[in-house]
């Protein structure tokens, strides 16, 4: 619940806005990146008009399965600047991962951002994905903003858009801007927030509206852009919207109750501007972080941040892994030695980088709200906190039971133990679960989606040289075991079949009846099993 009673935040941290984007592939999310960097000065127009996989390559496509199959299997962070009207803003945009399958990777995305911005294709509405990952930003309170694309071709009804938003996704939507004509006759919004009228450009996609502020949709002048039939529909339909639909309240944004709604086409770059501005106005502040045993405020002088992601072999010729860190408060800066929680042992941070669109560059400083790499040789989880030397550890990055387990065997017997390393290193970055059962060889390999079984393997053989095969395994659940250690080891004495470890050496129970479970709920009161660890030590 947002607290409207806190301090005023110091003006570097008041500027920045750290989110992500949700929809359901297709939908027109890498269109939009594109040009929230362009608007962000980061790319410049010349890049952007290249084809379009070319500017994927330079994001954050590293893995060659990316290139070929045209997903984003790895979440990265881009960070750029926008002036508003008003302000100048810092946006930190961390990018969802955006295959089919749902994944921890996305929830643990979303933990390390204060927003997300909601795209829908006009035509199709609220698709699987995008209701999936609204699950996700929901159970969090996350604040929403929704871009409406592709008005340019044929879309729905703008009514039935809304209320299906409303009535899918269970809040309110408010309009902040009115499409004007579809389709071919699409011919820009009026923007029912500043009362101006937007006038798409359709010979030139990279060319910012022309914006003409009105008196209200009364004005004369109205006449003289849009033909009558289109105008008439207009002032009927706002006139409707606005006895019908709720009018904007920032609060209820902010608490996640209600999302505003701009209806553009990104790949005219219409309408992108004025989804920044409202990213800017009504998007929120950097928020307070849920820790133990207390929560960290992002004005905060001393520093401290979380891990939300590690990624390994970013560069395939330096075997270094990146943690990506959320910052919780205070200003850091380059060199600064944080104390590493979960080891109490202090890290000097001299390579930090900030993820400026195509380029990785050294931080020299960064704020509250701000993501920055912390390349290291796997000393960094995910869960890990890093402070000035408080033992804070940040709550709620959870890890889930896997649904989908596989056992996994190097093509080449006799490199084992090179998988082994492979596995344990993909089970730190968070890519999957590995287990290594206690009773025999081999490990079992657990993941939330099908499509990660293929990531895993092709990553295998791409970053280690290693072919490798999964089988069936007899297992399709697994269970983290926890209680008083006496407890736990007569568990285990007695169910050595189903005893595996995890790359922490953390007991999980494997299994594939679910009465199995229950029946060691009743048999074992001592012992407790749960689908979720919190990563944290
Ligand atoms: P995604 O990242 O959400 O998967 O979507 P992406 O931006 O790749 O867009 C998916 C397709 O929709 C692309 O077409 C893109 O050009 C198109 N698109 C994006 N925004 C708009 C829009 O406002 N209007 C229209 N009409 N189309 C839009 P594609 O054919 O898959 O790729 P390409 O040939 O354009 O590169």
């Amino acid at each position: 619940m947002l607290d409207t009673n806190r301090p005023q935040l110091p003006p570097e941290i008041a500027r920045r806005r750290t989110f992500a984007i949700i929809s359901h592939p297709d939908a027109g999310k890498t269109t939009l990146t594109e040009k929230f960097l362009l608007y962000g000065g980061a790319i410049q127009m010349a890049g952007q008009v290249r084809a379009k996989g070319e500017a994927r390559r330079t994001r954050s496509d590293f893995m060659q399965m990316e290139k070929d199959r045209g997903i984003s299997v790895s979440a990265s962070a881009m960070s750029f600047d926008f002036a508003s009207k008003e302000r100048n803003f810092r946006f930190n945009l961390v990018d969802t991962p955006g295959h089919s399958d749902f994944s921890e990777d996305t929830y643990r995305t979303l933990t390390a951002v204060d927003a997300a911005v909601m795209v829908i294709d006009g035509a199709k509405g609220v698709e699987s994905q995008t209701r999936k990952l609204f699950e996700v930003c929901r159970l969090r309170d996350l604040p929403i903003l929704t871009f409406c694309n592709k008005m340019d071709r044929e879309a729905r009804d703008t009514f039935e858009i809304i209320d299906e938003i409303q009535e899918n996704l269970a809040i309110d939507v408010t309009p902040a801007s009115w499409p004007i004509g579809m389709g071919r006759d699409f011919l820009g919004c009026y923007d029912m927030l500043n009362d101006r009228l937007e006038l798409m450009d359709r010979a030139d996609r990279n060319k910012v509206a022309e914006s003409i502020a009105m008196e209200g949709l009364d004005d004369p002048r109205l006449d003289e852009h849009i033909p009558a039939n289109l105008l008439e529909q207009l002032r009927e339909e706002v006139e409707m919207a606005r006895e019908l639909l709720p009018a904007l309240n920032p609060q209820s944004v902010l608490e996640g109750h209600m999302t505003p709604i701009w209806f553009g086409s990104a790949i005219n770059s219409f309408g992108v501007k004025e989804l920044m501005e409202g990213i800017g106005t009504y998007g929120p502040e950097p928020q307070v972080q849920q820790a133990t045993p207390r929560e960290i405020a992002p004005e905060e002088k001393k520093v401290a941040g979380f891990v939300f992601k590690v990624q390994a072999n970013m560069d395939p010729k330096h075997r270094d892994r990146v943690a990506f860190v959320r910052l919780a408060s205070g200003h850091f800066t380059r060199g600064m030695k944080l104390t590493h929680v979960r080891t109490k042992k202090p890290m000097a941070i001299s390579n930090p980088v900030l993820f400026l669109a195509s380029d990785r560059e050294l931080a020299e400083e960064a704020w509250a709200g701000d993501i920055i790499g912390i390349p290291n040789h796997g000393q960094l989880r995910i869960g890990d906190t890093l402070t000035e030397g408080e033992m804070l550890k940040v709550s709620g990055i959870p890890s889930f039971a896997p649904e989908l387990l596989q056992g996994v065997r190097a093509g080449d017997p006799m490199k084992a133990k090179h998988l082994e390393k492979a596995l344990m290193q993909f089970a730190e970055e968070g890519a999957a679960k590995v287990f290594k059962p206690m009773i025999g060889s081999g490990f079992v390999v657990g993941v939330v989606g099908a499509l990660q079984f293929e990531v895993l393997g092709s990553r295998i053989e791409l970053e280690y040289g290693l072919p490798v095969r999964f089988d069936a395994s007899q297992f399709t659940s697994a269970r983290w075991v926890t209680g008083e250690k006496a407890a736990v080891e007569k568990f285990i004495n007695a169910n050595k079949q189903h005893i595996s470890y995890d790359h922490d050496g953390d007991v999980v129970y494997l299994t594939r009846l679910q009465w199995d479970i229950d029946r060691i709920e009743r048999d074992y009161p001592d012992v407790t099993l749960s689908a979720t660890k919190e990563m944290m030590v």
